[in-house]
């Protein structure tokens, strides 16, 4: 062995023995990068869901990756106690056709179980995309006498939300934590009904083949967000569930002031409004996909608005993107940008201590595992892009892992 990776072994296992006298690194020392070869697997103490007490550290997860025994399913195991759903329970997916439901698909929650007994967020309830074709169809169908379609969809969001929560929440679930309450404590019952200008989605907009107008807004209007947050809160009540929290999630908030405030406006409108003598909503998730160079004070600035509310805040989708075209980057530019990457992890981690009590973390939830997972990575050639996750196409740590670990465990 080189003498040099003896030393950078030695220093390592030095540093392990030393960690509770951890200092701080500045900022200026993240961005400088660092030897990432020493920073792989060298430092095994070091456990995301450990780093932190008051801070809950999620995953957004793919059932068909956690499924099989292998190295995402350990290291989903042994470093998060928050699973997200990337996809599994969209309404595609849950709701294939009216009425028929699909429950069939236990990965995530018998991971939940067996683990650790984890937090499982649900995501999402409502929502203008990943809809079932059967529901796009309804916006135009012939409907019998007698009907409307406002009345068509109230049901339609009625009957979802109500066998959904249902199905997670019921009392009878063997997925339960040690006080005998479901694993499932959350749900991210509307999410993104706003555009970047602060307007309600609303009329037909196809871009790349996808609707981003919200059939539930044109057939419904505004207030189809406030009546999806009474289903749920009534049929969480019935089941006798009255912990679950409740979420608005959408993007934007560190880029677009006009969102900003229109987020703001409506949950703080939402927050009056009680079902059965509970509030309606609980909390905000705030995305966050955002780049390497994404501006630190925005994401201060978004964070302390979402707390200014008093409701919780889940930072609740993490990702931090290296490159904004769809070309492989030099190395050069990838080498430049991680160390950015690296800084922005950290500084987010940072921020969320310092702007959010306690009392309001619902925590951080980073989305996918892998670089090689990410929705992020490829081009449509299939080529990998992007590196935007904490850990690499092995699921092995990267060294931005240690930068975000720091993040969430240095004094602020
Ligand atoms: C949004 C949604 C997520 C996911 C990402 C892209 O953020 O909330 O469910 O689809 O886009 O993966």
């Amino acid at each position: 062995m080189k003498k040099t990776v003896m030393l950078a072994i030695a220093l390592a296992v030095f540093a392990g023995a030393c960690k509770k006298a951890d200092v701080p690194g500045t900022e200026e020392d993240l961005s400088s990068g660092g030897n990432d070869w020493e920073m792989q697997g060298t430092e095994p103490e070091k456990i995301l869901q450990d780093a932190n007490p008051n801070v809950k550290v999620g995953v957004a997860v793919k059932s068909s990756l956690l499924a099989p025994a292998g190295a995402y399913r350990d290291q989903v195991a042994l470093h998060f106690n928050s699973l997200s759903a990337e996809n599994d329970m969209k309404m595609r997916v849950l709701q294939p056709q009216e009425g028929v439901f699909d429950f069939s698909n236990y990965t995530i929650q018998n991971v939940a179980k067996d683990y650790g007994l984890k937090r499982i967020h649900g995501h999402t309830l409502i929502w203008y995309n990943s809809l079932p074709q059967w529901v796009k169809n309804a916006e135009t169908e012939t409907l019998p006498a007698g009907t409307t379609r406002a009345a068509r969809f109230d049901s339609i969001m009625s009957r979802h939300i109500r066998r959904v929560i249902n199905n997670y929440d019921h009392p009878a679930t063997q997925f339960k934590d040690a006080d005998g309450n479901p694993l499932m404590k959350s749900w991210d019952v509307v999410n993104e009904v706003f555009y970047d200008d602060g307007t309600y989605r609303g009329a037909v907009n196809i871009q790349n083949g996808v609707d981003r107008g919200s059939v539930w807004y044109r057939i419904l209007g505004q207030a189809h967000v406030e009546k999806a947050f009474r289903y749920a809160r009534r049929y969480a009540r019935a089941n006798a569930d009255y912990g679950l929290k409740l979420f608005y999630n959408d993007y934007g908030h560190e880029y677009s002031t006009a969102k900003l405030n229109a987020i703001y406006d409506m949950v703080m409108n939402l927050k009056t409004k009680t079902e059965g003598g509970q509030k309606i909503i609980d909390g905000i998730g705030l995305q966050f996909h955002i780049n390497y160079d994404t501006d630190t004070a925005k994401i201060a600035a978004a964070i302390r608005k979402m707390a200014s509310t008093g409701l919780l805040i889940h930072i609740s989708e993490l990702d931090v993107r290296l490159n904004k075209g769809t070309t492989p980057l030099s190395q050069a530019e990838l080498d430049a940008r991680t160390a950015m990457q690296k800084a922005k992890y950290k500084q987010v981690a940072l921020l969320y201590r310092k702007y959010v009590v306690p009392a309001q973390r619902w925590g951080i939830t980073v989305w996918s595992l892998g670089d090689g997972d990410s929705w992020l990575a490829k081009n449509s050639s299939g080529q990998q892009i992007d590196y935007p996750c904490l850990f690499d196409l092995d699921y092995v740590r990267k060294a931005v892992f240690y930068h975000f670990y720091d993040g969430l465990k240095d004094p602020i």
